[in-house]
């Protein structure tokens, strides 16, 4: 069992019979009623092996939320809010989310109000929430086609990541969590890039490969949210790509689905032609991280009719400050910087040049 800690939340990366999750259930929260919170296909796919294997867990309530990005919204909290009422779920109780990251940010953010805050624990079950969403204690709401405008820092008390849990993850949905992969390389590991992108894709994702690119990416994570916590400074490292990236997959929201990562690796390619316009990132790093995007995730067809929705999504990014939109640049390939300011025509150069990577024959 590997241990990693990430801002004091031990993430344990292996089977989850033998790490602590048993431990927790039987000793810490014995007396604590269990909430699970499953979405539609985590509740198909992953729900029975939890009950069957632990059995205390049979007595707990499940929450079932609808599955997908578009049910990330208030209303469908505040039914969950309104049931946990209705169980007479108290304080001292425990929320187990069983799901992808959907499901880690409702849970989350639904027991960090619940009665001012519930213990909880995430068990990821899609490659991206267990490199990325389930960690660092980030909870997001949608707030229309505005992504993550409510949230809170929750920090879980312990993440299990469970590979096991991928067998029955869409094919899709394994490229949406490897845009994730990939960022974390970017931004912070030169060496693994190389190793990532030099790998044949059934090699890839052979159950050793996965289990070296879990430990690497969610140790890379882990250490940027140690070091910054409440994101006042280098934790912005990680948005790299989704300045942009989140303007896109709110563009798309309700007219044709994008996945999260397929959006944010979209944004790193922007995110990275303007990393090297203003010099920072040369041409051919950029062309390189442009030819593996394109290699593996597709841009749509009508990406500029676009252009000025999100343009205005991106002036109410989170990461914005009075002076006006500020995203990360790749200054190299491993190394990333953050809080620079660019402006509505930068937005419209780098939407453009991803549109011409992708169409200019
Ligand atoms: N809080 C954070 O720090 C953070 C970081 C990155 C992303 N996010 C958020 O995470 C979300 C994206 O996460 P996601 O891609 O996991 O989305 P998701 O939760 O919607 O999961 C993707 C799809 O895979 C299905 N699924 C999940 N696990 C499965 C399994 N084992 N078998 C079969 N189907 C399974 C889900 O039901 C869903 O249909 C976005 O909302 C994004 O904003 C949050």
């Amino acid at each position: 069992m590997k241990k990693i800690d990430c801002s004091s939340c031990i993430v344990e990366v292996g089977n989850l019979e033998l790490s602590s999750f048993p431990q927790l259930l039987t000793e810490t929260y014995k007396d604590a009623r269990k909430v699970i919170v499953v979405d539609e296909n985590t509740h198909d796919f992953c729900l029975e092996y939890l009950l069957t294997v632990f059995p205390t867990l049979e007595e707990a309530e499940v929450i079932l939320l609808p599955a997908g990005e578009e049910n990330k919204v208030m209303e469908v909290c505040f039914q969950v809010l309104e049931a946990l009422s209705e169980y007479g779920i108290v304080r001292s109780d425990l929320v187990i989310t069983l799901g992808g990251g959907v499901v880690s940010d409702m849970g989350g953010f639904i027991a960090s109000i619940y009665k001012r805050g519930l213990d909880c624990i995430h068990i990821p079950t899609s490659l991206l929430g267990m490199v990325d969403a389930a960690l660092g204690g980030k909870t997001g709401i949608d707030l229309g086609s505005y992504k993550n405008q409510i949230g809170t820092f929750h920090n879980p008390k312990a993440v299990f990541v469970d590979q096991r849990f991928l067998a029955s993850l869409p094919e899709e949905e394994w490229k949406s969590g490897f845009a994730e992969v990939l960022k974390h390389a970017l931004i912070a590991d030169k060496q693994e890039w190389e190793r990532l992108i030099a790998s044949k894709q059934n090699e890839l994702f052979s159950d050793e490969s996965v289990s070296q690119i879990l430990e690497k990416s969610i140790a890379i994570k882990s250490q940027v949210v140690t070091e910054d916590p409440q994101e006042n400074g280098k934790r912005k490292v990680l948005n790299f790509g989704h300045t942009i990236g989140h303007a896109i997959e709110g563009y798309y929201l309700e007219l044709n689905r994008l996945s999260h990562g397929n959006c944010i690796a979209l944004g790193m390619i922007a995110e990275a032609f303007l990393s090297n316009q203003k010099g920072t990132l040369n041409t051919e790093e950029l062309n390189e991280v442009v030819q593996v995007m394109r290699a593996l995730y597709p841009c749509p067809e009508d990406l500029l009719t676009g252009v000025s929705v999100m343009t205005e999504l991106m002036k109410n990014d989170k990461k914005n400050d009075q002076l006006g939109v500020r995203i990360c640049f790749l200054d190299r390939i491993g190394e990333c910087s953050w809080n620079h300011l660019i402006d509505g025509n930068d937005i419209k150069m780098a939407l453009n040049y991803l549109y011409q990577a992708y169409y200019k024959n």
